[in-house]
């Protein structure tokens, strides 16, 4: 989490509806950035109860070492506020993480719209629920967009940026200069279900079932295998580039075996079989999904070999997955 103050000056306030797993962990790195932070619950009760457990958190966030002391000062100076419109009548961004639940999202998102000041920007944390649509709840969409944290929002660096047709281009410009300068990594993507990151997700989560339901393997072994095989290149390397280094001859190839034994939904996409039929089969022809020159590909190969070993050192004393086993 960045502690400096380095964020480019906007927000200067930031109101946080719905203080559970997401706001809270989105509070107390906007409040650790050094911007003013209001939160608000359900009921008053429940946002103090709320604001204690972020200041808890942030206390053990810094003796185990993680944060300065500084962080927790900044922490015990986030507000709570009894309700919505106490929480984002002076919000430059107001970031909506209730349950969910469209309806109520419907009712968070006017109720936010109409207390807001005119400038304010309004972000909603929803997971799947179209931006599209969640943009007909406020009265001014053009300041709206999706902004899509992952947990814990307060250590994991992606977020997804997800503009509706209405939201301003300035807006977007805004929200990503704003996340750099806190320190994430922000994406611009498009509004389809599951947006990209979930989509992705879920499609690695249904195979990992279905590889337990077939009695391939244990869902702690099919953990292992994820985490210490193909997963182990992900913090460094998205498909693409690992699909390059590999070669796309091969995964065709692959992918061939497993639509045969496995059906459709493994069916080799035409973009793949037309850039191998083209020769561009990854790093060892030059080009793949992407392009490289002989010198590029040296560094990129040379790179991540010290990636990957820094990363073996880092895991040096991993321990297998066996929470939950029982034994
Ligand atoms: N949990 C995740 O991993 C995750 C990741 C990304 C996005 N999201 C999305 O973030 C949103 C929040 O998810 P979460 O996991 O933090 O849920 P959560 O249940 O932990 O927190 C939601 C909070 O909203 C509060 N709330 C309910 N009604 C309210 C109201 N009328 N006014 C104000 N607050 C109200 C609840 O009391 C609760 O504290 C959802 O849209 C979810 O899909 C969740």
């Amino acid at each position: 989490m960045h502690t400096a103050e380095s964020h480019i000056g906007w927000p200067s306030s930031v109101a946080i509806i719905g203080a559970g797993t997401m706001g809270l962990g989105v509070a107390e790195c906007f409040a650790v950035a050094g911007i003013r932070v209001l939160v608000t619950d359900a009921t008053p009760e429940l946002t103090r109860e709320a604001r204690d457990r972020l200041v808890r958190r942030v206390e053990g966030h810094a003796e185990a070492g993680l944060l300065p002391q500084e962080a927790v000062d900044r922490v015990e100076a986030v507000m709570a506020a009894d309700d919505v419109a106490g929480a984002v009548s002076d919000a430059d961004l107001v970031f909506e993480a209730v349950p969910e639940d469209m309806g109520l999202k419907e009712e968070i998102l006017g109720s936010c719209c109409e207390s807001a000041p005119e400038e304010a920007i309004i972000v909603s944390n929803t997971s799947s629920l179209p931006i599209e649509d969640l943009s007909g709840f406020v009265g001014r969409p053009e300041r709206f967009c999706g902004m899509h944290w992952f947990n814990p929002p307060e250590w994991t660096p992606g977020v997804e940026v997800i503009p509706a047709a209405p939201t301003g281009r300035e807006v977007v410009e805004r929200l990503v200069g704003f996340l750099r300068s806190i320190g994430k990594r922000p994406v611009v993507v498009g509004d389809g279900p599951g947006f990209v990151a979930n989509r992705i997700q879920n499609a690695l989560f249904l195979e990992a079932v279905r590889c337990v339901d077939e009695g391939l393997a244990s869902s702690q072994e099919v953990d292992e295998v994820v985490r210490s095989c193909f997963g182990f290149r992900l913090p460094f390397f998205g498909p693409f580039q690992i699909s390059d280094m590999a070669g796309l001859d091969v995964y065709e190839n692959v992918l061939d075996v497993l639509r045969e034994g496995l059906g459709e939904r493994f069916e080799a996409p035409e973009s793949l079989r037309d850039l191998v039929e083209r020769g561009r089969t990854g790093t060892k022809s030059g080009a793949g999904f992407l392009e490289y020159s002989d010198e590029e590909r040296d560094r990129l190969l040379l790179e991540r070999d010290r990636r990957y070993a820094a990363l073996n050192e880092l895991l040096g004393d991993l321990p297998p997955v066996d929470a939950g086993s029982g034994s």
